[in-house]
């Protein structure tokens, strides 16, 4: 388990210079040009014009002139199918799983081809502006155990799940059934608490409903309990998908219900997240928001495989937790940047050809769910508010013409647009200094 106290007192603490900005609310963009962004032990004490005396024996890092924004968070991807992105993006999610990514997945039994995949992503992770994310790996605890090894040792902050399938996948990939498939869990949670890994946590992730038969649901349930765990999983992300749900649950009243009725549909103690949510309609919908459930929203995934547009303008109105997720590989981009700019695309689609009541996302609006949205998952972090959890990223848009970008928030909005995630010069989680 994560031991927040001991990363705490790892943290510097230290005054980071800048052109600043980070969101308080969805609507409320705040910037600070050439401000002073103030870490102590690891949390952010606020963002200042002038540096208040009692900080005046800080270092200072001077980062004049560039752009320091919130880490951001990416609620939903799958490490395991870093390396397949940009391939395969000519089917829907059911045939995609049975063409693409399950054959992909299946490698990952051979430690060397996971070693050299695994590396190659959580490489791509450090290099870009993501601080913190919530990653699938597959069904294989040596390989799974050596993700959480490498992103340990990258500095970010992840939760990563051994994936559960024990139905309708190729006999290559499928665990061979309920039993087999809870014994090896537990023996990854046992292995992985006995590490005691500061910064990487295990998530419970059931793949599907229809990877997950009722008697493995119900045993996840009692090790969620058991482990005090969050849980991950997929819901209603396809028309076909959810048919396939209805006739393997004829017990739920829709498809989050199944998970509800197995134990696994968030409550108290059991944070949990549901990527897509592209067909969550009022009555699911309700059903999240009563039990405390984050959507991660996938807008990428969502158009590359032709699956919908999430009704997220809803869900923020109905107050519902939402987080934005890059969902590799079903999303292209690993870039939490380039999640930011399709969340705002994909919303306008849907107000033009779906709903007129339901205005689009702004920029300030995605901004906050890539920062505060997702990283409420993990508590205050999202923002340099004071008390929050430092997470910071310091970006370089000197060569872009400042004179076309008069403000932080239209610089911010290029290189949203720009996808800067090759742009970034120094990146911090919850308070330390990591290597890029
Ligand atoms: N549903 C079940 N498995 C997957 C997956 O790997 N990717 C996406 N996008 N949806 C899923
Ligand atoms: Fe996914």
């Amino acid at each position: 388990m994560t031991n927040y106290a001991l990363l705490a007192s790892a943290a510097e603490s230290f005054v980071l210079k800048g052109d600043i900005v980070y969101c308080k609310g969805p609507q409320e963009l705040v910037s600070v040009e050439g401000g002073y962004l103030v870490c102590v032990e690891g949390r952010s004490q606020g963002v200042f014009e002038q540096l208040p005396e009692r900080y005046s024996g800080l270092p200072l890092r001077d980062w004049s002139g560039k752009l320091v924004i919130p880490g951001l968070i990416d609620l939903h991807t799958h490490a395991p199918q870093f390396a397949f992105r940009g391939i395969g993006m000519d089917l829907e999610l059911l045939d995609w799983l049975q063409t693409y990514t399950f054959p992909e997945e299946a490698r990952y039994r051979d430690l060397a081809y996971a070693r050299e995949a695994y590396e190659a992503f959580v490489r791509e992770l450090v290099h870009g502006a993501t601080t913190r994310a919530v990653v699938f790996a597959t069904v294989h605890v040596p390989a799974t155990m050596l993700l959480m090894e490498l992103l340990e040792a990258s500095g970010l902050i992840t939760m990563v799940g051994k994936v559960n399938m024990d139905r309708n996948a190729p006999d290559n990939l499928s665990e061979l059934d309920a039993k087999s498939s809870l014994a090896a869990t537990r023996a990854w949670l046992d292995e992985a608490c006995r590490r005691e890994f500061k910064r990487t946590l295990p998530i419970l992730t059931p793949r599907f409903v229809p990877s997950c038969s009722d008697e493995l649901l119900a045993g996840l349930a009692d090790a969620q309990r058991q482990y005090e765990l969050p849980v991950q999983s997929h819901l209603s992300e396809n028309p076909a998908e959810i048919r396939w749900v209805a006739e393997l649950r004829p017990d739920a009243r829709c498809y989050a219900d199944a998970y509800l009725r197995s134990g696994l549909l968030g409550g108290a103690g059991c944070p949990t997240i549901m990527a897509h949510c592209v067909y969550t309609d009022p009555d699911e919908a309700a059903l999240l928001k009563q039990r405390e459930v984050y959507v991660a929203h996938c807008p990428t995934s969502n158009t590359c495989l032709a699956s919908g547009i999430a009704p997220v303008r809803e869900f923020l109105v109905a107050g519902m937790r939402v987080g934005l997720g890059t969902d590799v590989a079903g999303g292209y981009s690993p870039s939490m940047l380039h999640a930011v700019a399709e969340a705002v695309k994909v919303s306008k689609l849907r107000w033009r050809l779906v709903d007129q009541c339901a205005p689009p996302l702004t920029v300030t609006e995605a901004f906050y769910l890539a920062t505060r949205g997702g990283g409420s998952f993990w508590g205050e972090v999202g923002s340099f508010e004071p008390g929050f959890e430092f997470d910071a990223v310091v970006l370089n848009d000197d060569d872009l013409p400042q004179a076309c970008a008069d403000t932080l928030a239209s610089r911010l909005e290029r290189l949203i647009y720009l996808d800067a995630g090759s742009r970034v010069l120094e990146k911090y989680v919850a308070g330390t200094r990591i290597g890029l």
